[in-house]
């Protein structure tokens, strides 16, 4: 129990009130549950009682269900609460009632009591006004439902004293839950806010033709929330949401809630409650948790267009000094379930990449809710990314090394290498073999680093060998002693490399480039990217995907090597080569998505598969080996010269065969 609190009255003993009083008797209040009704009490009670022997079997609560029963002392007196420390009002959410019951319950409770609304939607300090008490009244925001939720916003009204708010505090911290402290009441507080911009953008994506399990899909298996935005709306109901966003609204929350939110209202399609919402329940009131399967259309959105409405909220909030960075974590993590906080993730995407999908949201609707907060533009300004710059939101370990044809750099936990010749569209000379290697064996040594990830700068992924390179080769010894000092290497590094490898294909991928990939153990590539092993065609031929290839990706990938053909993203996913197909603007991001899923498995676990898979790379190294010695032999081929010719001179090979 808190110090100076002993016992508490909930007003309002519905959905809220009859949880609050579970919890604050749970431990050790006197309550006093008062409502309109002895009806309404008995059945506010019964629930309680089903909830605790709930409790008491999962062994959560340490007393008999009587004994804390007995602590709830219901009631439809105001009387009753005379001498209690603490009111929590929690009765309807009309203004008219709830200044009503604060108006009562002023002249009769003792002076020195502490007066909180669970409102959500209500300004704190009109509700303070009612009473004689407005520094001794604060905002106390529970999320339903408060037994399993064990989370508050405290909010400040314009009169609300220091004292007041550490006596709350101290209260939300005796009943062993968390809190944050809004400074100033803003329309929906903390959690609403980012709510109604999470949301609205999940609405938004039904009107351009995907689906609420496409959406709640991407949101569970892409995300990694417990629930999907339609899921968790209609569980916890579309009146409430559309009510409050609308309330939101009215008191200058800037946002349009899309049409099908308030035909859903109308409707009185409100979800679980109402046996109907985005998905259809046996019978009102009945919750059978909808089926949602992973689908393929999960890559064609852009979830983190909703990440990205909510940070930009949440900046706000944070510029003006609402509440700090942490503090939003916190909220979105314990409130709403976020498996990371939003700020968190904007590091972990890129600052940059977050201002571009508000930037490109803005430019699509119009609509000033899009426009990018300045404190995130003027991050952006100031280099602060996230994890790719070391600094965001937090501070973050990060190195940079530049090995010429490569840039080697820790994300905190994981590795980005780059190949970095935009201008050859990333062709392997020397120098990027070798500083692949390089760069793979610093992200093996670096034990903070857990997964890395293989890209190209600018418009390609890697073009595949360098022509001006191998015009260097005169005599096979000379492909021979290139094969010894830098392809058989940097090949051997990949079959070996002991960590997770991701590939983030963001444009051609031809010939070494595209085999690189069948090295990776995750594969995404931007819709646009382009594969082709096409070393034919000038008289060669790719040896790891005609070794390798037809061994971990498949067979078919004979018939791209016999022909030089091109295949596109999605045919390199049917084909096993990628494994997941998304839109450019969101490759980054998705490459910090497997990151983040990598990181959240058993380190033991990731370890055993990359040595498994690692064991059955290495049983074919000397199908390899003998691959990469046939471009030894063919390098003293006339095709092979004559094909480089008419390469380099935009002209058909003369083939000789010899
Ligand atoms: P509810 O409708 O389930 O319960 C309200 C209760 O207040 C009813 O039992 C009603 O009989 C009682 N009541 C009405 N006038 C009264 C009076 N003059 N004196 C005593 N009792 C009175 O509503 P719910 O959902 O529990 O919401 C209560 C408050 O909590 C609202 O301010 C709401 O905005 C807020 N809230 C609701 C959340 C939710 O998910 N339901 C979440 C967080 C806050």
């Amino acid at each position: 129990m808190s110090g100076t609190i002993k016992k508490v009255a909930v007003v309002g003993a519905g959905t809220m009130g009859h949880g609050i009083a579970e919890v604050c008797a749970i431990h050790g209040y006197e309550v006093v549950l008062i409502d309109v009704s002895d009806d309404i009490l008995r059945s506010a009670l019964e629930k309680v009682k089903w909830s605790l022997e709930g409790l008491a079997k999962r062994g959560l609560v340490r007393e008999s269900t009587d004994a804390i029963l007995t602590r709830i002392k219901p009631t439809t007196s105001y009387e009753q609460a005379r001498d209690v420390d603490l009111v929590i009002e929690a009765v309807v959410e009309n203004t008219a009632v709830k200044k009503e019951v604060f108006e009562r319950l002023d002249q009769i409770v003792k002076a020195n009591a502490v007066f909180t609304t669970n409102t959500s939607t209500i300004p704190i300090s009109e509700l303070a006004s009612a009473t004689n008490r407005p520094e001794k009244f604060a905002g106390l925001h529970f999320v339903n439902p408060p037994v399993l939720i064990h989370f508050v916003e405290i909010i400040r009204g314009d009169r609300t004293s220091d004292e007041c708010v550490a006596t709350v505090v101290d209260f939300a911290k005796s009943i062993g839950f968390k809190y944050v402290v809004l400074k100033r009441d803003v329309p929906g507080f903390l959690a609403n806010r980012l709510n109604a911009r999470h949301w609205i953008e999940a609405l938004r994506m039904l009107g351009e033709g995907f689906d609420v399990r496409d959406v709640d899909a991407a949101q569970r298996f892409r995300l990694g929330f417990p629930m999907g935005p339609f899921e968790l709306l209609d569980f916890t109901g579309v009146d409430i949401a559309y009510s409050a966003f609308n309330e939101m609204v009215k008191r200058g929350f800037s946002a349009h809630i899309p049409e099908l939110m308030k035909k859903m209202y109308e409707e009185k399609r409100w979800g679980m409650k109402t046996g109907v919402g985005f998905y259809k329940y046996p019978r009102p009131g009945a919750y059978v948790r909808p089926t949602i399967l992973p689908t393929d259309r999960m890559y064609d959105l852009n979830p983190y267009r909703m990440i990205a409405s909510a940070v930009n909220e949440a900046a706000w909030l944070v510029r003006n000094e609402i509440v700090t960075r942490d503090e939003v974590e916190l909220a979105m993590r314990e409130a709403m379930r976020w498996p990371i906080g939003p700020l968190t993730w904007a590091d972990r995407i890129g600052l940059d990449n977050v201002v571009s999908i508000l930037n490109k949201r803005f430019e699509e609707t119009g609509l000033e809710e899009y426009k990018p907060d300045p404190l995130l533009e003027e991050m952006v300004r100031e280099g602060k990314l996230g994890l790719k710059s070391g600094e965001g939101f937090f501070k973050w370990n990060y190195e940079k090394r530049d090995l010429g044809a490569v840039v080697y750099e820790k994300r905190h936990d994981h590795s980005v290498i780059t190949i970095n010749r935009p201008d050859k569209l990333n062709a392997l000379n020397e120098a990027v073999w070798e500083g692949l290697r390089v760069a793979l064996e610093r992200a093996e040594e670096d034990p903070d680093v857990r997964v890395a990830i293989l890209t190209g700068s600018g418009r390609a992924f890697c073009a595949g060998n360098d022509i001006a390179m191998m015009s260097k080769w005169k005599t096979p010894m000379d492909v021979k002693a290139w094969n010894e000092r830098y392809a058989t290497p940097l090949v051997e590094k990949l079959i070996e490399f002991k960590k997770p490898l991701i590939t983030l294909v963001n444009g051609f991928a031809f010939g070494g480039g595209m085999e690189l990939n069948i090295f990776a153990d995750i594969v995404i590539a931007s819709k646009e990217a382009v594969f082709a092993i096409p070393e034919v065609l000038i008289g060669g031929f790719p040896p790891l995907a005609s070794s390798l290839g037809t061994l971990f990706v498949s067979k078919k990938l004979i018939r791209y090597a016999l022909t030089g053909e091109w295949l596109s993203a999605d045919q390199c996913r049917e084909l096993g080569l990628v494994d997941v197909v998304v839109s450019s603007d969101q490759l980054e991001a998705t490459g910090a998505e497997m990151v983040m899923k990598i990181l959240r498995a058993g380190p033991l676990g990731v370890e055993a598969v990359k040595s498994s898979a690692r064991a059955c790379r290495r049983a074919y190294k000397e199908l390899m080996r003998a691959a990469l010695q046939e471009v030894v032999i063919l390098s003293s081929s006339q095709d092979l010269a004559e094909g480089t010719r008419a390469f380099l001179e935009r002209r058909t090979p003369m083939w000789r065969g010899k």
